[in-house]
C-alpha cells in the first residue's frame, strides 16, 4: 500500500437502522489495523450547544421551524469543518457517520415547496468534500423491523421511504460521483467486507495525492 500524502475523508450514510453505527465502528477498526491513524466523527454531533438543540428536537422535546432545524444541522457540520480539514492534512483518515447527504435528503423529504433539494444543499457548499461516501442501502420495511425503530422524529415509514427515494435522486447529481451503494440487508460481516473493499479502492485513486477539495 503506497503511503498517502494526506488522510482520506470517508462517510457512511443510510436510512435510520441501516446498520451505520456498527459498520462505522468496524470500518474505523479495519482502517486502524491497516496501520492508518483514524478519527471517528458523527453528525449530528449532539455534544455542542447547537447539537444539543438538534438532540432535543429529534427527541420531540422542542419544536423548530423546518428551515431553522435544517440550518442548525448544517451549522453543526460547519463548526467541525476546520477540525476535519486539519486532521486530513495531518494524515488522519476521518470516518464520519452521516454528513451533508443526510442533511439534504432528510430536510427535502418533508416535501415543502420552499425546501427543495437545491435549497437544502446550498448551506453545505464549501464544506470539505468526502473522497467517498458508502450508502448502506436497505428497504425501509426491513429497517423498521430492526430494534429501537420509531424512537426519534424522522423514524416513520413514510419519512424513511421518501428519504430513500431522495438519496437515489441525489445520486443522479454531482454528489452521486462520490457515492458507492452497498446492500445492507446482508450479514454484518458481508457488509463490512464490501465497505472495506470499496474504501480501499478509492484510497488507491490518484485524487488522494491531491489536497482535499470542497463541496461545490
Ligand atoms: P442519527 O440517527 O444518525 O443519530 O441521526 C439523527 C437523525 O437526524 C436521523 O433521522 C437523520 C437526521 N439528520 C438530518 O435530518 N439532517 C442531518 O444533517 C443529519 C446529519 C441527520
Ligand atoms: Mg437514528
Amino acid at each position: 500500500m503506497p503511503p498517502l500524502s494526506r488522510g482520506a475523508l470517508i462517510v457512511i450514510e443510510g436510512l435510520d437502522r441501516a446498520g451505520k453505527s456498527t459498520q462505522h465502528a468496524r470500518l474505523c477498526q479495519n482502517l486502524e489495523s491497516q496501520g492508518r491513524r483514524v478519527k471517528s466523527l458523527r453528525f449530528p454531533d449532539r455534544t455542542t450547544p447547537i447539537g444539543k438543540s438538534i438532540d432535543a428536537y429529534l427527541r420531540g422535546e422542542s419544536q423548530q421551524e423546518d428551515h431553522v432545524i435544517h440550518l442548525l444541522f448544517s451549522a453543526n457540520r460547519w463548526e467541525a469543518a476546520g477540525q476535519i480539514r486539519s486532521a486530513i492534512e495531518e494524515g488522519f483518515t476521518v470516518v464520519i457517520d452521516r454528513y451533508h447527504y443526510s442533511g439534504i435528503v432528510y430536510s427535502a423529504a418533508k416535501d415543502k415547496v420552499d425546501l427543495s433539494l437545491k435549497w437544502a444543499r446550498d448551506p453545505e457548499i464549501g464544506l470539505p468534500r468526502p473522497d467517498v461516501c458508502v450508502f448502506l442501502d436497505i428497504a425501509p420495511e426491513v429497517a423498521a423491523k430492526r430494534g429501537n425503530f420509531g424512537r426519534e422524529k424522522y423514524e416513520t415509514s413514510a419519512m424513511q421511504k421518501r428519504v430513500r427515494e431522495l438519496f437515489y435522486e441525489l445520486m443522479g447529481t454531482s454528489d452521486g460521483l462520490d457515492i458507492r451503494v452497498v446492500d445492507a440487508g446482508r450479514s454484518v460481516e458481508e457488509v463490512e467486507q464490501d465497505i472495506i473493499e470499496r474504501v480501499n479502492d478509492v484510497m488507491e485513486q490518484p485524487k488522494m495525492a491531491k489536497p482535499l477539495t470542497a463541496i461545490l
